[in-house]
C-alpha cells in the first residue's frame, strides 16, 4: 500500500471510516506529485512556469477566439483553464454556506468541504467506491432510482435489500425501513441509500418520520458500522407541510461515532442545470476532527482523481457567478412557484380522479415534492400502459412493469389535464 495510504488510515484509525471503507477506499491517497510541485512552482517560478498541461499565451490559459466569444468574453480561468481536482474553493465554499442556510440543523457541526464532482451519478459512484465493497449489503427503498443498480448493483456488486416505501396508509412504511435495516446490518456493516425527495414517487417522509429513521439507524450504530448516504438531487422542492424541509444529512452528520454521513446533492437538477454536470459530496461523523475530515478529503479527492480528474471549470465558474449574484434567490424562487403550481395543478386533477372514479386501476402513490409522481397500475402493465400512451404521442416512464412514472415537472401546467386524460383514457382502455 502507498505509503499516503498508510498515512491516511492512520489519520482515521478509530473512527467509523477504516471501517467502512472498501479495499480500494482504504488504498486511495491524493497523491502529492504534480500538484504539490505546481503548487510550488506557484510561489516561486517567477520566470517560467512549465508545471502545468495547459497551453498559455501571455500569461493566460489560450483560448481559441471562438470559444472568448462564446463565452461571452468570460476570462479564460474562468473557462477553459483545469478546475482544481476537488472543485474551485471558491465555489466549495460558497456551497457549504448555501447548505448551512438550506440546513439549519446544521449549524456548529463539523463536515468535509464539499468536493465538486460531474454530477450527482459521479458522486455516487466516487462514494460507491470508497465505502461499499463487493459482497456488502445497500438498503434501499423498493422505489428508486434505476441507475443505483447499476452504480451500486453491478459496478460495485453489493448486494441490494429492498424495504417496502410506502405502508397500506400511504406513508413512510417505518416498519419495513426498521426491519430492512436490522436484516442488512446482519451482514456485519450497513449501507443505506436514501433520496428524498424520491424519484420515481415525488415522495419525502414527515419530520416524525425522519426522527424515526435517525433512532433507527443510531441504534444499529450501536452494534455495527454503518454508512447513511442521502442523494439529495431534488432538494427544495417541497410543495406541502408534511415533507420535512432539510436533508436527512442535516439529522445524521453528527449522530453516532459509528455512523458516516455522506450527502450527495448538486445544482444539475436544483439549479436547473442539468448538463452542467456539477455535484458535490459531504461527508460527517460524530467526533470528526479537522484531522480527520482533512484525511477524508484527501481520500475523496485521489478518487475523484483517478476518476474523472476534475470537473468542468466552465460549469462551476458560472455556478459560482449565480450563486454570488443578488438576483439569484428571487430567479429560484420562481422556478420553484412554476414547479409548484404545477404540483397543486396535479392535485387537482388526481381529486377529480378520486372524486369521479376514472381510472381506478391507477392508484396515484403519495407525492409530495420533486419532479416526479407514479402510479401503481393495479391488474394492469404498466409497460403496455406506456406503449399505448407512445401511440397516443405521450411519453412516460414504467417502473418495473408495476408502476408508471410521470415527470409533471417537465409539463406547463396547462398542459397537464390534457396529459393525465390522455393517460387515463389509455388505462380504461386497457383495462
Ligand atoms: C435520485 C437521483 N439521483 C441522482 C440523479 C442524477 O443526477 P446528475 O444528473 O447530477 O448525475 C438523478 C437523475 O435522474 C436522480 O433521479
Amino acid at each position: 500500500m502507498n505509503s499516503l495510504a498508510v498515512e491516511l488510515n492512520a489519520a482515521l484509525e478509530g473512527t467509523v471510516v477504516p471501517r467502512v471503507l472498501s479495499d480500494l477506499g482504504l488504498r486511495m491517497y491524493f497523491p502529492r506529485g504534480i500538484v504539490a510541485q505546481a503548487a510550488e512552482a506557484k510561489e516561486k517560478a517567477h520566470r517560467f512556469n512549465a508545471t502545468v498541461g495547459m497551453a498559455y499565451a501571455d500569461g493566460h490559459p489560450m483560448t481559441l477566439p471562438l470559444i472568448r466569444e462564446l463565452t461571452n468574453g468570460l476570462p479564460s480561468e474562468e473557462s477553459v483553464a483545469y478546475a482544481p481536482t476537488a472543485g474551485i474553493p471558491a465555489l466549495r465554499d460558497r456551497w457549504k454556506t448555501e447548505m448551512l442556510r438550506k440546513n439549519p440543523s446544521l449549524d456548529g457541526v463539523a463536515t468535509t468541504r464539499p468536493a465538486v464532482v460531474p454530477g450527482l451519478t459521479a458522486g455516487l459512484a466516487v462514494v460507491g467506491d470508497l465505502l461499499a465493497e463487493p459482497g456488502d449489503t445497500l438498503l434501499l427503498p423498493d422505489l428508486f432510482w434505476g441507475n443505483y443498480r447499476l452504480m451500486f448493483g453491478e459496478r460495485r456488486q453489493v448486494q441490494i435489500r429492498e424495504f417496502a416505501f410506502f405502508d397500506d396508509d400511504g406513508v413512510f412504511n417505518r416498519s419495513a425501513f426498521a426491519e430492512g435495516a436490522r436484516s442488512a446490518a446482519e451482514s456485519g456493516k450497513l449501507i443505506v441509500l436514501l433520496n428524498f425527495p424520491n424519484n420515481p414517487a415525488g415522495f419525502t417522509p414527515s419530520t416524525a418520520d425522519v426522527a424515526f429513521i435517525r433512532e433507527t439507524l443510531v441504534g444499529l450504530a450501536d452494534s455495527v458500522p454503518v454508512v447513511a448516504l442521502s442523494d439529495d438531487a431534488y432538494f427544495g422542492l417541497f410543495y406541502d407541510d408534511h415533507a420535512f424541509r432539510e436533508s436527512l444529512f442535516s439529522q445524521l452528520a453528527d449522530a453516532h461515532e459509528n455512523l458516516l454521513a455522506v450527502k450527495v446533492d448538486g445544482a444539475t437538477k436544483e439549479d436547473y442545470v442539468w448538463g452542467f454536470r456539477v455535484g458535490f459530496v459531504t461527508m460527517a461523523f460524530r467526533g470528526m476532527t479537522s484531522a480527520h475530515a482533512a484525511a477524508l478529503e484527501q481520500k475523496l479527492t485521489g478518487a475523484i482523481r483517478s476518476m474523472v480528474s476534475n470537473s468542468s471549470r466552465l460549469s462551476q465558474s458560472l455556478l459560482l457567478r449565480a450563486l454570488e449574484d443578488s438576483r439569484y434567490d428571487e430567479q429560484k424562487a420562481d422556478a420553484y412557484r412554476l414547479l409548484e403550481d404545477r404540483f397543486h395543478t396535479l392535485q387537482r386533477i388526481l381529486a377529480e380522479q378520486r372524486s369521479s372514479g376514472r381510472a381506478p386501476m391507477l392508484e396515484p402513490l403519495p407525492c409530495n415534492s420533486g419532479y416526479f409522481m407514479s402510479f401503481r397500475c393495479r391488474g394492469l402493465s404498466a409497460e403496455d400502459l406506456r406503449l399505448a400512451l407512445l401511440d397516443r404521442g405521450v411519453g412516460t416512464i414504467a417502473v418495473r412493469n408495476e408502476y408508471l412514472r410521470v415527470a409533471f415537472a417537465g409539463i406547463d401546467a396547462q398542459g397537464l389535464p390534457e396529459l393525465y386524460e390522455e393517460i387515463f383514457q389509455a388505462a380504461e382502455a386497457l383495462a
